[in-house]
């Protein structure tokens, strides 16, 4: 998968800059494409990006997965919204994008085919971050919470379940301490979904891993 072109200045302050986590997360889908053009083969034709940030990964799923899919990228930060769709126009590519919390607003069932989330996932204080008393754009791009850093993830789990297409699959990335065989045992006991790990890599100060889960 080609890695789409972005424009830095426009990325500014308060989007999240492609990283160490965006890159690894173009890997995985790379490393998994096949299984996506399979389901894409069936019939399925929907992708959603949440929290597209900058917006290069919708864009590179676009530009890879063509005309026969529409992608949807969600973010809760407006200007990542903005951002999402510069990208792809600088790429040529056509998506939605929705400013949105999370999954709230689908109201369909099992609509979704393809889902791919880099969440916030730094363990993080209440108040680390915070601009007026009020959680900056930023900080939703990196806040994880408290703990272990997965508030975000572990909100969402449920979400997925009621959205995800019966042959659909979500592909997360976690850091270690998210404590992802917790998550994975998590959703195989509430939704009966199974996990492959699809990729994993070392970086400074961080342990990240890819999985994708998908229903039995
Ligand atoms: C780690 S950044 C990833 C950005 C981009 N996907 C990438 O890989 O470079 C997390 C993104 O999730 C968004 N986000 C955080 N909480 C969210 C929520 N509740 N609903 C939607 N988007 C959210 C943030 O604004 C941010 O753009």
């Amino acid at each position: 998968m080609e890695t789409p072109d972005w424009n830095s200045n426009s990325v500014g302050d308060d989007v999240y800059e492609p990283s160490e986590d965006t890159f690894l997360l173009l890997d995985a889908l790379e490393n998994d494409l096949n299984n996506l053009k399979k389901i894409i083969d069936k019939g399925g034709c929907l992708v959603l990006e949440l929290g597209s940030g900058s917006g290069v990964i919708t864009a590179a799923l676009k530009k890879t997965l063509g005309s026969t899919v529409q992608c949807i990228a969600v973010d809760i930060n407006l200007q990542a919204c903005h951002t999402t769709l510069e990208t792809c126009s600088l790429n040529n590519v056509n998506v939605d994008v929705i400013n949105a919390n999370l999954l709230d607003w689908i109201f369909q069932s099992k609509s979704i085919d393809i889902i791919i989330f880099n969440p916030p996932y730094v363990r993080s204080f209440v108040n680390e971050g915070d601009v007026d008393g009020k959680i900056s754009d930023i900080k939703h791009a990196w806040c994880g919470g408290p703990v272990d850093g997965a508030d975000v993830i572990r909100r969402v789990l449920p979400q997925i379940n009621r959205v995800l297409a019966d042959n659909g699959v979500f592909y997360l990335l976690m850091i270690n301490y998210n404590n992802p065989e917790k998550i994975a045992h998590f959703m195989a006991q509430e939704f009966s979904m199974a996990h492959n790990i699809i990729i994993t890599r070392k970086v400074p100060g961080e342990s990240l891993v890819v999985y994708k889960f998908y229903r039995t």
